[in-house]
């Protein structure tokens, strides 16, 4: 099976205001036909801005030169959810796929495999694709269990109709976010290899399966990352917001 194309996320977490929004997305529109042929680009905007940011890139969302996705959906189509974002309303915003399960949203909201397994079948169910994100914080890694960790959670969120096109996995380990450190290219390999194995365990097109590398993606850092045999993309949060660090990410696939 030929490798799936590079998908290059950028994943703004809670950051811009509507003119920042339109100005970042604007400055990656410009520069995506540059690193179409290499990359799928993607921006995930805080959920106040998916609409604004769609209707400002409509032509450019209609040319297939970006993407847009939500940062995270609630497991429910609708109801008494206060303040939640439903997987069929990203949809309705011309979202194509969601990160479920960021480790922010495993901190900072109690989600667990199973939450991140409901939130991956209904986005699914509205017919995007799941970016469903895995990864060991650092007492996990020093104790030897990285590799189970990513299995466990792996195993515990995948839906049962994942195919090679309509789900992406995300390995982040929680140390590497936003703290400016990554793992040695070695240790990205070993998860990513696991993973690949995992999921050809579980799959029949297992290998077509996108799987991300996030955790201080940056220009420097790219190429030899993205390198890596079972690397098909990155996930990149805070050089995501600078058009110019994301686009470099991008050509360097
Ligand atoms: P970072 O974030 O690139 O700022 O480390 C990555 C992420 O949280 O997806």
């Amino acid at each position: 099976m030929a490798a799936p194309k590079t998908l290059i996320a950028g994943n703004w977490k809670m950051n811009g205001l509507r003119a920042d929004g339109v100005t970042l997305a604007k400055s990656v529109a410009a520069g995506a036909p540059a690193v179409v042929a290499k990359a799928e680009l993607l921006m995930c905007p805080p959920a106040t801005l998916i609409s604004l940011v769609s209707n400002t890139l409509a032509e450019v969302l209609r040319q297939g030169l970006v993407s847009i996705g939500g940062q995270n959906c609630h497991p429910e189509a609708s109801g008494a959810h206060t303040g939640d974002v439903s997987a069929p309303m990203l949809a309705d915003l011309g979202c194509k796929y969601v990160i479920v399960g960021h480790s922010e949203r495993r901190t900072n909201h109690s989600e667990d495999d199973p939450q991140v397994w409901q939130k991956a079948v209904a986005a699914q169910q509205a017919g995007l694709i799941p970016i469903i994100c895995v990864g060991e914080t650092e007492a996990e890694r020093d104790r030897g269990e990285a590799l189970n960790v990513v299995r466990r959670q792996i195993t515990g969120s995948l839906p049962d109709a994942a195919k090679a096109g309509n789900v992406v996995i995300a390995y982040e380990p929680v140390w590497a976010i936003g703290t400016g450190k990554t793992p040695s290219l070695a240790d990205i390999a070993e998860v990513h290899d696991a993973m690949r194995a995992l999921l050809n365990e579980k799959m029949t097109d297992g290998d077509g399966v996108r799987l991300l590398y996030g955790g201080s993606v940056k220009p420097g850092n790219a190429a030899e990352i993205l390198a890596l045999a079972n690397v098909n993309g990155a996930l990149v949060g805070g050089a995501s917001l600078k058009a110019d660090d994301f686009l470099a990410i991008a050509a360097a696939a």
